[in-house]
């Protein structure tokens, strides 16, 4: 009798510290996060993280570990251009990790961006085979192999799919100049070379 009582006992914790560390943010913290994606990130990103400037990323449909990583860097300031320095290292700086955690989740689980209209259909198909085979001979990869053949991510590698062309080209540009401080997108946006980047930032902007 002893022992079932405490093999019981053993699973009533394991379930508790289960819950505690596991995928699902507390509903106290999701709540919070749903309050200040209203009333503060929304302003910007639009209140279902779809934006309507294209200086703003859309945040809906994002990896979650993606989008806790970079408020994380925001928070540290490690992810440093202008831009994330004048709008997001203030945003992120008063967020905890269980709300980082739980903003991460909310957007991650909303619908994406729709893709906008092709209104350069020769530029747009540029770019879909910069995007699926890379250009070789000039030291790019595919950018599916990591960010997905259909642009919506892969594991940890962010959705690129239906963002803003304006926003893509500004990060690639950060990227380039090592602003935004991240080796493996170093290489790939040192290799593109005049207006390949932004051949593929409108094949990105075009898919849903
Ligand atoms: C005043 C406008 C503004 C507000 C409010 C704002 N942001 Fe941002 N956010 C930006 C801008 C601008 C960028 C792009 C920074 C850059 O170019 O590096 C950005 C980038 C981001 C990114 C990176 C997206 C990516 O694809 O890498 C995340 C995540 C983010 N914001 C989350 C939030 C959250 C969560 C809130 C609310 C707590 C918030 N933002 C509030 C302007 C804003
Ligand atoms: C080997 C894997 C890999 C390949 C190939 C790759 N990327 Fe990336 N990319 C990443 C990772 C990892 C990140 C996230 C960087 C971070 O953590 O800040 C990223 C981020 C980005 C971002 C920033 C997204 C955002 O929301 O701010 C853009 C834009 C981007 N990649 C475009 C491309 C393009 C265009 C190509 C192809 C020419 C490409 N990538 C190829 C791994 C890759």
């Amino acid at each position: 009798m002893k022992t079932i009582i405490r093999s019981l006992l053993a699973c009533a914790c394991l379930s508790t510290a289960l819950a505690a560390y596991g995928e699902d943010p507390a509903p106290e913290a999701l709540a919070l996060a749903k309050r200040v994606a209203i009333t503060t990130c929304g302003t910007c990103h639009g209140v279902q993280g779809v934006s309507a400037q294209p200086k703003f990323p859309n945040l809906a449909g994002q990896s979650e570990n993606y989008l806790a990583a970079q408020l994380k860097a925001f928070r540290s300031q490690t992810r440093g251009d202008a831009d994330a320095l004048a709008y997001m290292w203030g945003m992120a700086a008063p967020l905890d990790d269980d709300t980082i955690q739980a903003l991460s989740a909310l957007y991650a689980s909303k619908p994406g961006a729709a893709g906008s209209r092709v209104t350069d259909p020769a530029l747009v198909a540029r770019g879909q085979s910069l995007y699926l085979e890379g250009k070789l001979d000039q030291g790019v990869p595919a950018c599916a192999a990591c960010h997905g053949p259909d642009g919506h991510g892969i594991a940890d590698f962010p959705r690129l799919a239906g963002q803003h062309a304006q926003y893509l080209l500004k990060q690639l540009d950060s990227f380039q100049t090592n602003m935004r401080n991240v080796a493996v997108m170093h290489g790939v946006a040192s290799g593109l070379k005049g207006s390949d980047a932004e051949a593929v930032a409108a094949y990105l902007e075009s898919l849903p």
